[in-house]
């Protein structure tokens, strides 16, 4: 009798098990981005793991930031190294070198400084393209694991783009694909998709507004021209082999990485400029964003002995791990004369200027920290969780703009009135002290950032709900085909009709030229006559 209760049980454990699964939970297959984007794409793994999906991660066997183990997801570790811790290391220090360069201040030195940058930039990516394509070429020619990915039958492939991966991997298994993307290997994601006038959306990098002059919609043209170019040169001559070789000649290496069902965009409008945009592109700006937690007992005695004047918190992420010491001293020196307290997360020497009202800490619960009322001030270098996190807050910021679309980032928040960008180059404990005390003691700052903060929280749903509903609806619908615009798929003749308008045109002047050509001969025609009558 016992056997068969165990029978039964079993039988509608396995029922309803197998209910469960096949009504809410989906079948995921990741490929991340390596780094702190990976960071971001846990939030999305986490949620989506906690609403019974089962997740599979596929990463470089030295992986970076992507544990090989977790509660959340199961890892496939391909058998190919990628190389990218190395390669941030080296270019990282190479940019901030740059940036550092004693220069007298003039027009050109800025230009040259930023041809190096770019140029940095340029090797960095193309490094790390050759490297990305060295383990999608792996995992292609790897049979074994080729097979098993098809046998999982996945409902989708969700990917962060920067990476051309993810978007190969599903055309290849031939499953629904969701981008996690600000960035695409072509450029930034609304430029590739969306119509996007260079007269008021500024490109990427420009650190330009909506409103430009004649001379910054120069800049702005010649950005966007000289932005498209340079990453072709690093992307093409990596990734349009590979689907030469494992798609054949007749797919368009154009749309191939365009191709997601649905784009989950990690900005909104209450941080870009209003511009047009896509109906399969969904805003999830600060769906990393969460309430705060109360703070350990040491930091929160630390915080509370700031009285009235609050704290100032400074970080500059995790990539960074030393400033140059003449700059730390700056920095300190500038704290130390301030009447609030600072919590620094700092790993190095401990600079010799600082004062007693700062602490130095390795490591900062940096959400709590900003979601604390005694929060006054933020320093950043503008990395997406501290600008979104800041922008929750409403907690004003200075910052401090290192690598990549950092300095974009927070331009986009100065535009907006809530922050003051000190470029690190220049700082010096006056300058730095001055950018403090206008954040700490100009209240149209806060003001600003409560009022960014005010409207990012009044939506409809919350960001990462937002994000679960169309992850989720790509999987009940097996994909969003018909939120697909055509325009991609175009060529830019055909996009702008070109070819309309000289059909067109070639009509008008047809006729036009019908027309006269008639007009000419009756007038011949009445005018002969009447001579011939006269005569
Ligand atoms: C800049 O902001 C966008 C949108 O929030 C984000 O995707 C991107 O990662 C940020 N850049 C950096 C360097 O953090
Ligand atoms: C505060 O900052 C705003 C914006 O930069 C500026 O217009 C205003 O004059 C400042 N107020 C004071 C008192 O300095």
């Amino acid at each position: 009798l016992l056997g068969s209760i165990n029978h039964l049980f079993l039988f509608t454990f396995t029922l309803l098990f197998m209910q469960t699964s096949s009504s809410s939970g989906g079948k995921i297959l990741v490929f991340p981005l390596d780094g702190s984007h990976w960071v971001n794409m846990k939030v999305l793994i986490e949620e989506l793991h906690s609403r019974g999906h089962q997740i599979t991660v596929l990463r470089p066997s030295d992986s970076w930031y992507v544990e090989e183990t977790s509660p959340f997801y199961t890892s496939i570790t391909l058998s190919c190294p990628g190389k990218f811790e190395a390669n941030f290391e080296k270019y990282l220090s190479r940019m901030l070198e740059i940036r550092l360069e004693k220069k007298p201040v003039s027009l050109w030195s800025k230009l040259w400084t930023h041809i190096q940058l770019e140029r940095a930039l340029i090797e960095q990516f193309s490094q790390f393209h050759r490297e990305v394509g060295e383990v999608i070429i792996h995992m292609f020619e790897d049979a074994n694991l080729m097979q098993s990915l098809h046998a999982a039958k996945y409902d989708l492939v969700l990917t962060d783009p920067g990476v051309g991966g993810g978007a190969l991997l599903a055309r290849k298994l031939q499953v629904p694909l969701v981008f996690n993307v600000r960035w695409t290997i072509q450029g930034e994601a609304h430029f590739l998709i969306a119509p996007s006038p260079l007269s008021y959306i500024p490109f990427t990098a420009t650190e330009l507004t909506d409103k430009m002059t004649f001379t910054q919609r120069v800049k702005n043209v010649l950005a966007y021209f000289f932005g498209r170019y340079t990453l072709t040169y690093i992307t093409e001559p990596v990734y349009k082999p590979i689907v030469k070789r494992y798609f054949g000649p007749d797919v368009d290496y154009s749309t191939v990485f365009l191709d997601a069902d649905i784009w989950l965009m990690r900005n909104d409008f209450i941080f870009e400029f209003p511009r047009p945009t896509m109906p399969n592109i969904v805003y999830m700006g600060g769906f990393q964003c969460k309430p705060s937690k109360a703070l350990p007992a040491d930091l929160e005695e630390f915080v509370q002995s700031s009285g009235d004047h609050g704290v100032v918190i400074m970080t500059l992420g995790t990539l960074v791990r030393n400033l140059p010491e003449e700059v730390s001293e700056e920095i300190a020196a500038a704290f130390a004369q301030l009447p609030q307290k600072v919590i620094w997360r700092y790993v190095g020497q401990r600079p010799a200027n600082l004062g007693s009202n700062t602490l130095l800490v390795n490591w900062l619960p940096q959400n709590d920290l900003l979601g604390h009322p005694k929060t006054r001030a933020f320093v950043t270098h503008g990395g997406t969780n501290g600008v979104q996190e800041a922008i929750h807050h409403g907690v004003p910021v200075v910052g401090l703009p290192l690598f990549y679309d950092q300095a974009d980032n927070l331009s986009r928040v100065r535009t907006k009135g809530a922050a003051v960008i000190v470029d690190i180059g220049m700082l010096d404990r006056h300058v730095f002290k001055e950018a403090l005390m206008t954040v700490l003691y100009n209240s149209t700052y806060r003001g600003s950032m409560q009022m960014l903060s005010k409207l990012h929280k009044d939506q409809p749903m919350k960001p990462l709900n937002q994000a679960m509903f169309w992850l989720e609806y790509v999987i009940r619908h097996k994909g969003a085909r018909h939120l697909q615009t055509q325009s991609h798929k175009m060529s830019w003749f055909v996009y702008h009709s070109v070819d309309v308008i000289a059909a067109l045109s070639a009509a008008v002047l047809l006729s036009v030229f019908i027309c006269i050509s008639v007009m000419r001969l009756l007038y011949q025609k009445i005018f002969t006559g009447k001579k011939v009558k006269h005569e």
